[in-house]
């Protein structure tokens, strides 16, 4: 059984250790290093959690994927959203559960008011998670040379946007 939904306070240790191991196995694909995510402890991810909105998708009552998103805060850009940390794990791949987190994220947004616009970057390598993104509406509108670091190598990023209403022609 597939359920989605927000993760919250208590949910912090399972988090937490998806979240490491998302870091752990693909560092070309997050900002945040292991290393830095191994420093929090579960407070803190307990607290983030609370903050700021992180579904999660459970198979079998297994934390098996997740998609984050913010809202910047400034009057000028609240109408812009940013998704961070897409990940399912190995074993539940290609069953479609990043594609029910990422409808499930915009279905909510939608329905928050003044929201417009969704963004993401995603490394121009990784071809499953930029075919998830164009299977759910997101298309390109560039890309960043050289957005990451990752010790001596580096990472170009696509950067895509999903307009939620009509854009007006200039
Ligand atoms: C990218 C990732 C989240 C995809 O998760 P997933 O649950 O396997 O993806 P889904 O099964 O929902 O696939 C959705 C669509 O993407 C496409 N897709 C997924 N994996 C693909 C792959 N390996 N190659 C090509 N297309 C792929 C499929 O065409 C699918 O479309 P469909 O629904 O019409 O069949 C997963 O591979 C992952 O966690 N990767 C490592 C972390 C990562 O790179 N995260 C993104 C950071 S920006």
């Amino acid at each position: 059984m597939i359920r989605i939904r927000r993760l919250g306070r208590a949910d912090a240790a399972e988090y937490r250790a998806i979240r490491l191991r998302m870091l752990r196995e693909h560092p070309d694909a997050f900002l945040e290093s292991h290393a830095e995510g191994a420093r929090k402890g579960t407070a803190v991810y307990a607290e983030r959690l609370a903050a700021s909105p992180v579904l999660g998708a459970f198979v079998d009552g297994e934390l098996a994927g997740t998609v984050g998103y913010f809202r910047e805060t400034s009057a000028k850009a609240r109408h812009k959203v940013t998704i961070w940390g897409v990940y399912v794990a190995p074993g539940h791949r290609g069953l479609g559960l990043a594609r029910r987190l990422m409808e499930e994220a915009i279905r909510r947004l939608r329905a928050t008011r003044g929201v417009e616009q969704v963004r993401l970057d995603v490394g121009t390598w990784n071809r499953p998670a930029r075919a998830v993104y164009r299977a759910v509406g997101f298309r390109s509108f560039g890309v960043e040379r050289r957005a990451m670091k990752v010790g001596r190598r580096t990472v170009d990023e696509e950067l895509m946007v999903l307009f939620l209403k009509p854009v007006p022609r200039a």
